[in-house]
């Protein structure tokens, strides 16, 4: 059996044993809504550089990132129809990679014999999805919980460091009460979580125990996807807001977390609430960026205390975090403790299906099941003696 070093697990290029893992999943690349019809832009996933262009009817194409002639960037093409033309001498390809005309050869045309790369697409959840994977596509798993009744709030953030820092951080607990000082999160922040993993047929769940035996669950959907509920803070949401996220690396330095996000609102209450999420992205927008924030936090030159006030906080609070354990974190130097217990499972189970991708076999095929357990707001369904339970679970 192939033993996994972190290094392989943080790689995620063509070719590489993680990039092929990954590559095996259905990942979100771009907002639905930054793609209008009859755009196109040029992305840059895993380390590949594709075009991502919506047809003038609406509908969703990945083609490679250059024209097959002499290779001019597809994206400063012309969309037309569902296809796309070539900025340079016209050559123009349909969403399936297929030249279909190449209007300077005449009676030449060898349009026939040219197709350049084309990936799966499809639109979910707010999200362009796209399979990246060699051989038979597997079907975009469904999430029903995120199709509830409910306001449904699609965003990115782009993070400076290798994406599987945001990954382990997501069944660490033990954060939440430093890294997320004076934040939302102050509601859960009355004490240390005692920290306990368990692996599942979908991947990890993490209790994070507190000393009044409320038990809050973390769900970790294999390979990448983190989920768990969280307190909101517009009083017009009556539970806790349902969050997935999906960690997709740029390349190796770099990766974006796609984030969807379920808030429960009467429906009389809907439309202000989503005015006022609008107007608080806007405003975030006129701000000086998160990543340079946090680049002058690790300078030294500005503390997380001063920029409290920030509607960024959590995200800023984790940008730092993670970017201080450098843009690749060294696990070899590491001293883990018993609160690194989820974070520790996560690895192993990435392990085992890297080995078995490296040996020949089938990794696991991970199930997700249609509802997670998920109690809204702390103690809401965890009893006392299930806390104790979870206390006594082997580390
Ligand atoms: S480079 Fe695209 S048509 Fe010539
Ligand atoms: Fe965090």
């Amino acid at each position: 059996m192939t033993k996994i070093d972190f290094d392989t697990m943080m790689k995620t290029g063509a070719g590489t044993l993680a990039g092929r893992y990954l590559r095996r999943f259905w990942q979100p690349v771009l907002l639905a809504d930054d793609l209008k019809p009859g755009f196109a832009m040029p992305l840059k996933i895993m380390g590949d550089e594709f075009t991502l262009y919506r047809g003038e009817g609406g509908t969703p194409h990945a083609v490679a990132h250059r024209c097959a002639h002499r290779g001019a960037q597809l994206s400063v093409g012309f969309v037309e129809d569902d296809c796309i033309r070539c900025l340079y001498h016209g050559w123009k390809y349909d969403g399936a990679g297929n030249c279909v005309e190449q209007p300077a050869e005449h009676e030449h045309s060898f349009a026939d014999k040219v197709k350049i790369k084309a990936y799966p697409v499809q639109e979910y959840l707010g999200m362009i999805f796209v399979y990246m994977g060699e051989g038979a596509v597997p079907e975009l798993p469904r999430l029903p919980e995120m199709e509830a009744d409910g306001v449904l709030d699609a965003y990115m953030y782009v993070r400076e460091c290798n994406y599987f820092q945001n990954i382990e951080n997501g069944v660490d607990e033990a954060h939440l009460p430093f890294t997320h000082r004076s934040s939302a999160f102050d509601v859960l922040n009355h004490d240390v979580p005692k920290v306990r993993g368990e692996i599942t047929d979908y991947g990890v769940v993490q209790y994070g125990l507190r000393s009044n035996e409320a038990v809050r669950l973390t769900h970790f959907l294999m390979p990448n996807i983190l989920t768990f509920v969280h307190p909101a803070s517009d009083p017009v949401v009556t539970e806790w807001a349902l969050y997935m996220s999906w960690r997709v690396p740029i390349d190796d330095a770099i990766h974006k977390s796609f984030v969807v996000e379920l808030f429960t609102v009467a429906p009389e209450e809907r439309a202000g609430f989503v005015a006022r999420r609008r107007a608080g992205k806007a405003k975030t927008a006129e701000l000086i960026p998160t990543a340079e924030i946090a680049r002058q936090i690790l300078a030294g030159k500005l503390r997380l205390r001063d920029v409290a006030h920030r509607p960024d906080i959590v995200n800023l609070q984790d940008h730092v975090a993670q970017t201080a354990q450098g843009v690749f974190a060294d696990r070899d130097a590491e001293c883990l403790g018993s609160s690194d217990h989820a974070v520790k499972l996560l690895r192993q189970l990435w392990m085992q299906d890297l080995s078995d991708l490296a040996d020949g076999r089938e990794p696991k095929r991970w199930v997700y099941p249609d509802r997670l357990r998920r109690p809204r707001g702390l103690n809401e369904d965890a009893s006392a003696a299930e806390a104790a339970a979870i206390a006594q679970m082997a580390v």
